[in-house]
This record gives C-alpha cells, sequence and structure tokens, in this order.
C-alpha cells in the first residue's frame, strides 16, 4: 500500500555524497511506489547564522540538486519550509508537550553545542562526587577547574534557543502531513524517535491526531564516514574540505580527494568492521556501482588499495559529472515554478491538519 513519506534536507554548507547516499537516493526509488513530500528545511538552517543572499542560493541549489538526482515533480511534493508557515505554527504547540530533559539528550544538539552541554552535566557530576568525598583537592587545581566550568557555562550560555529545539520543528515538519515513512540517515533517527514520543503525548492528551511516523536507513547508506576520518560521519560542516566528496565536487577534486582518504593497516581489499576506512569506501563504491561488497572483493583480489581507489574515483565520476550536468541544465525559472507548486500542495494539506490540532487543543475558531 502506498504510504507518506517525509523528509528534508538543510539548505546550508555543501552537500555531499552522505547526503545522497543516506537520503536522496532512497527517496528517489521510494517515490515510485510512496505518496512524497520532499522539503527545503530554511527554518532549520537558520538555527545557526546564516548568510541571507547565501541561504537563498543554497536554497534554490538544493532543490535544483533535488531534480537533478531524479526526484519527479509529477510524482512527488517538494517545497521550501518557509513557505508554509503551520511548520513554525506547530511547532510553537509541540513546544509545550516536549521536554527539556527530552531535548538535551539529542545527539545532534550536544554535537553541534560543541559537546559543550555534555560536559557541563560530566562536570556537574564530578563535582558532585568530590564535594560527597569530601576530597581536599589542591588549590591550583580547583581554580584550574573551577575556571574551565565558567568557560564552559558561558559557551553554553551562548547556544542559541533554536538549536535547542530544532528537533521540535523537525517533529512539526514530520506530523503535519500524516507521515508513514521518514526515509533519513542514521544521524537523524534520534530525532525520528523524538518525533514518535510527541505524537503519542499528543495523541494521548488531546485525542488522536497524529500518524505515528517510522524512520528508515538503508544499510551501507546510513552512515557514511569522513574520507579523513573513518570514526566520524562525512559532515557539510566538517572542518577539512578532505572530510567530504561535494556533489559539486569536478572530477580532478573527487581524484585528489580519494587519493587522499586515510585507509586501514594491511593492503587487502577486505569488507571488515575492523577496517573502517575501507567499509566505508566499499560501502560508497557498492551503493554508486550496484555491486556487492564480496563482488567488491573478489575483483581485488591480488590487488592493492591504489588500483581500488583508481576504481572507486572513476565509479564516483561516473555518477556525478551526469548528475552535474542536469543539475547545470536546471534553470531558476524551472525550480521556482515546481516550488511554487509543492508550496501550495503542502499548504493545503498542512492546512486541514492544523484546523484538527487547532480544535484539539482548544483554541477558538
Ligand atoms: P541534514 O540536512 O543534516 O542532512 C540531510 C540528510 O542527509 C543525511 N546524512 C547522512 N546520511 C549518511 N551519511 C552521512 N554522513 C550523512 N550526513 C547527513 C541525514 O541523515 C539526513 O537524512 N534535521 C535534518 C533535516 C530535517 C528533516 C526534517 C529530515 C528537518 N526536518 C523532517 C527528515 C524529516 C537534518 O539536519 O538533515
Amino acid at each position: 500500500m502506498a504510504k507518506r513519506l517525509f523528509s528534508g534536507i538543510q539548505p546550508s554548507g555543501n552537500l555531499h555524497l552522505g547526503n545522497y547516499l543516506g537520503a536522496i537516493k532512497q527517496w528517489v526509488e521510494m517515490q515510485d511506489d510512496n505518496e512524497a513530500i520532499f522539503c527545503i528545511v530554511d527554518l532549520h538552517a537558520i538555527t545557526v547564522a546564516q548568510d541571507p543572499a547565501e541561504l537563498r542560493r543554497k536554497t534554490l541549489e538544493i532543490a535544483k540538486i533535488y531534480l537533478a538526482a531524479g526526484i519527479d515533480p509529477a510524482k512527488s511534493t517538494l517545497f521550501i519550509q518557509s513557505h508554509v508557515s503551520a511548520h513554525a505554527e506547530l511547532g510553537w504547540i509541540l513546544n509545550t508537550i516536549a521536554r527539556m530533559a527530552e531535548l538535551e539528550r539529542m545527539t545532534q544538539f550536544k554535537e553541534k553545542s560543541s559537546d559543550v552541554a555534555k560536559r557541563i552535566q560530566q562536570r556537574t557530576l564530578a563535582a558532585k562526587v568530590l564535594q560527597e568525598e569530601v576530597i581536599e583537592e589542591d588549590p591550583g587545581r580547583r581554580l584550574a577547574r573551577l575556571q574551565l566550568e565558567r568557560e564552559s557555562l558561558q559557551r553554553y550560555a551562548s547556544v542559541g534557543v533554536g538549536l535547542f529545539d530544532y528537533p521540535v520543528l523537525m517533529a512539526a515538519d514530520i506530523l503535519l502531513y500524516d507521515t508513514n515513512v521518514v526515509p533519513v540517515g542514521d544521524d537523524q533517527m534520534q530525532h525520528v524517535e523524538l518525533t514518535r514520543t510527541l505524537a503519542e503525548r499528543f495523541n494521548k492528551r488531546f485525542g488522536e491526531t497524529f500518524v505515528i511516523p517510522e524512520g528508515k536507513i538503508t544499510k551501507e547508506g546510513a552512515r557514511i564516514m569522513g574520507l579523513d576520518d573513518p570514526l566520524k560521519k562525512m559532515s557539510k560542516s566538517a572542518g577539512s574540505v578532505y572530510n567530504y566528496i561535494a556533489l559539486t565536487d569536478d572530477a580532478q577534486t573527487v581524484r585528489k580527494k580519494i587519493k587522499k582518504a586515510v585507509t586501514d593497516s594491511g593492503s587487502e581489499i577486505v569488507y571488515h568492521d575492523e577496517k573502517p576506512a575501507l567499509k566505508n569506501l566499499i560501502n560508497i563504491y557498492t551503493l554508486l556501482s550496484g555491486k556487492t561488497s564480496q563482488e567488491i572483493e573478489k575483483m581485488y583480489v591480488g590487488k592493492g588499495y591504489g588500483d581500488f581507489k583508481t576504481d572507486l574515483a572513476e565509479v564516483i565520476v561516473g555518477f556525478l559529472t551526469p548528475f552535474q550536468e542536469r543539475l547545470a541544465a536546471i534553470s531558476d525559472d524551472t525550480v521556482l515554478a515546481v516550488l511554487k507548486t509543492g508550496a501550495d500542495k503542502a499548504r493545503a494539506l498542512a492546512a486541514a491538519k492544523m484546523e484538527q490540532v487547532r480544535e484539539h487543543v482548544g483554541f477558538l475558531e
């Protein structure tokens, strides 16, 4: 049976292979048999400072990337989050049932707020232990510790409320459309879980209103790791350009980045958890070529990293070149028209849901 899909990407930073393999690729595959809605979440992007002109440019670029990757506007709805004000409205209402402790647990918030929140928790705990055990601390150490604590607190105090509240807005995105399935990368699964919790809580308190959605990840694409560090995910906001392959990288850049990608010890091409760098590269190879990891292992028996990397770079270039040609051929006018139609459709669906929500909450008509 056809299901309602909803997913989105932030128009910030450079879209990379992780975004494509973790999210967009499965969207394209699922749009034929489902009723799909894809969003460009600009309200989420402004939870960290954005240059307004750059934000506008990125928003348009992401919409074009959706189309070039194969999202078909005849099948799927494509729109910009800020064009449908119900997202912000439902986000506010859900804020009133979300709990501080739930949001404090969100890994992405902890990462984006430079781990300050987590460190504060740890330090508060450590301070308690110190007090309880009445450990005599040397005054120099104590001063240094207190200074660190103060700095942490100051940094924590400057973290934006929007960044903290971000998952509640994401829950609103999903719940507005009676979404059944949310195809995402692994890093968003915790937010989908929170969405389920909020939907259940709302339904219990105000009566049946929201469909309880499920997150969906793919086996190999759920967590594409950084090329410069296979223990951290590939990320738009990575410090080094050698962390990721951007969807807009040219062939030369791709070859250089793959050549520089870190590898594991040994020289055999094997797919194994103990070889995380290689496993990541084989996952990328698998997803872009359709070959299984076993087939790839066989192809490189007796060969080394050099051959494997040269071929992998060509597999990536083979995907990116036609993709970038399609991207360049999409005009601003074409994409703006698609986004307008999409927003009109989304607005109508969201308005119907908001009518129910307002009535259930007790707002006067
Ligand atoms: P965002 O913009 O950070 O990422 C977009 C999508 O790409 C996936 N992704 C990855 N997948 C595999 N490996 C990686 N290294 C990798 N990096 C990113 C993400 O999991 C995501 O699916 N909060 C969301 C956007 C959002 C959303 C929503 C998603 C807002 N509202 C409603 C779904 C439904 C985000 O910041 O994704």
